[in-house]
């Protein structure tokens, strides 16, 4: 059999990639191994790229004996693009259609799984105090990403997001005025420190990590896109099994729960919207 030179660069190519990310998740534990292969190789060469580095395997030498490369490696692969009220329409729906079921449990816990930098819980932590639900929320928070949480924690952004913010906080169906929420500080938007206190931050690993808790509301939006579907898959029953029946999950735009083994077990809460809840 003749192989061509460029399917031939294409199998070497894919043999580094994989070594690569075994040898990350051997020597560090991070599992990138059923990562969407073609957002992972971009994202891998623009790292090569960025360091003048010539190959896939040079950036398996440097990151295996440099952590602090790992660490940056690490930011390019969790793509931490966020905003508040992200696709208000689906908080809207929230609102009116979840909120008042929520109303009838004594407490209430949520999992914002790969929340980023923060953007999304606070959000929900305002929808919910809004609604008079906060005191007895507990939301947990997590993301495979440290430096993203430690951002999180603060609850502080800048204030040039705030008009976007502000626009989709107005479409989610928020009645208050947005800017009562947060004080300005140093060109920042600081917000008010009582939407953290029952958000409980930490760094948990979806491809890798169990599940910690039963919920009643799981928020999983805009991750599961960079999973190949062995990874989709096992994601899935994690929040199959973590979530209680009649509980919500939130997906994002991109994302359904089409074809995973479990669909059956789920209502789509409203049509268009990625807002289902486990009914079996
Ligand atoms: C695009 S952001 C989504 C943030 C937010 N959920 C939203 O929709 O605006 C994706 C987040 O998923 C996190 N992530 C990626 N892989 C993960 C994994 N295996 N376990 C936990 N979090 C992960 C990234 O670190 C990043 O913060």
């Amino acid at each position: 059999m003749q192989i061509s030179p460029s399917s031939c660069d294409e199998e070497r190519e894919r043999i580094e990639i994989e070594l690569l990310l075994e040898g990350i998740y051997r020597h560090y534990g991070y599992d990138f191994r059923n990562y969407a292969a073609s957002s992972i190789r971009r994202r891998l060469w623009h790292r090569v790229n960025t360091w003048g580095l010539g190959s896939i395997s040079a950036l398996q030498d440097r990151v295996l004996h440099d952590p602090a490369s790992m660490a940056e490696l690490m930011s390019s692969l969790s793509v931490s693009v966020t905003e508040m009220f992200r696709d208000p329409e689906l908080f809207a729906v929230f609102r009116k259609e979840c909120a008042p079921r929520l109303r009838q449990l004594p407490s209430i816990r949520f999992w914002h799984a790969g929340c980023s930098t923060g953007e999304e819980v606070l959000s929900m932590a305002i929808l919910l105090e809004e609604e008079g639900l906060l005191e007895r929320a507990r939301l947990y928070a997590t993301d495979m990403n440290e430096e993203a949480l430690e951002q999180a924690r603060t609850g502080v952004f800048h204030l040039r997001k705030m008009r976007e913010y502000t626009r989709n906080y107005l479409l989610s169906g928020g009645k208050e005025e947005f800017s009562e929420y947060y004080t300005v500080k140093n060109e920042h938007a600081v917000f008010h420190p009582r939407f953290l206190e029952n958000v409980v931050f930490a760094q948990h690993n979806l491809a890798t990590d169990q599940s910690f808790n039963e919920f009643h509301v799981i928020f999983c939006r805009n991750v599961l896109i960079y999973f190949n579907k062995t990874l989709q898959d096992r994601v899935h029953e994690l929040f199959y099994d973590s979530l209680a029946v009649g509980g919500v999950l939130g997906l994002g735009n991109r994302e359904s729960i089409n074809f995973i083994a479990r669909a059956d077990c789920y209502e789509t809460i409203l049509p268009h919207e990625k807002l289902y809840r486990k009914v079996r």
